[in-house]
């Protein structure tokens, strides 16, 4: 059988997790976060690495954990929710490059707002100017996802639906969805990156 899965990009603050966790919800697939997979590989919080080792040690310790995820074979089709700088290290781009990628972009105020009435611990969010500055920085990367959803004002639920019916990801009667791997991705790029 096709392995499928789609990797979602973009900022703190993004909805990465929620959308992620209703995508595979609808589609029936499992739900990947790779921060958690970090934590239990490494045994620590992602917090603590940051402390312990630095972005550097973090960034190391993030491609390892994707690298194992793709190298996992005969798993369920699923979704994953990459960390708001995973899709910006190009070793991990060119990791995903044969995947769907979705960066879900919001205006940097939104996701500044969202990003702090959820309660997370994030090492690199600094100051709303900060984050602002590190957002544009990575902007031209997160752009490189095989799509873009606008996500701003829209509920999770309506991005869920957007994201399936641009990647063709349900079923149908007559076969499965689109295969995912070998594909020509850049047919799926919608909006400023087309
Ligand atoms: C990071 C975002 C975090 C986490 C780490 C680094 C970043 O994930 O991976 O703190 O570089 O933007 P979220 O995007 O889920 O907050």
């Amino acid at each position: 059988m096709e392995v499928r899965a789609v990797f979602l990009v973009g900022f703190m603050g993004s909805g990465k997790s929620s959308v992620g966790r209703e995508l595979a919800r609808q589609l029936d697939w499992d739900f990947v976060d790779l921060d958690t997979r970090i934590e239990s590989r490494e045994r620590q919080t992602v917090p603590e690495i940051f402390r312990e080792r630095g972005e550097t040690g973090f960034r190391l310790a993030e491609t390892d954990a994707l690298r194992d995820l793709l190298a996992e074979s005969g798993q369920p089709n699923r979704v994953v929710a990459l960390g708001g700088g995973a899709f910006v290290q190009e070793r991990n781009r060119e990791l995903l490059r044969p995947w769907l990628s979705v960066f879900l972009e919001a205006p940097a105020s939104e996701l500044w707002q969202r990003s702090q009435s959820d309660g997370i611990e994030r090492p690199l969010r600094g100051d709303p100017s900060q984050f602002e500055r590190l957002y544009e920085e990575r902007l031209p990367f997160y752009r490189e996802a095989s799509l873009v959803i606008d996500t701003a004002g829209k509920t999770v639920a309506s991005i869920c639906l957007e994201i399936e019916s641009a990647l063709q990801l349900r079923e149908t009667p007559e076969g499965a969805g689109r295969g995912l791997s070998g594909m020509n991705l850049t047919s799926f790029r919608t909006g400023e990156s087309q």
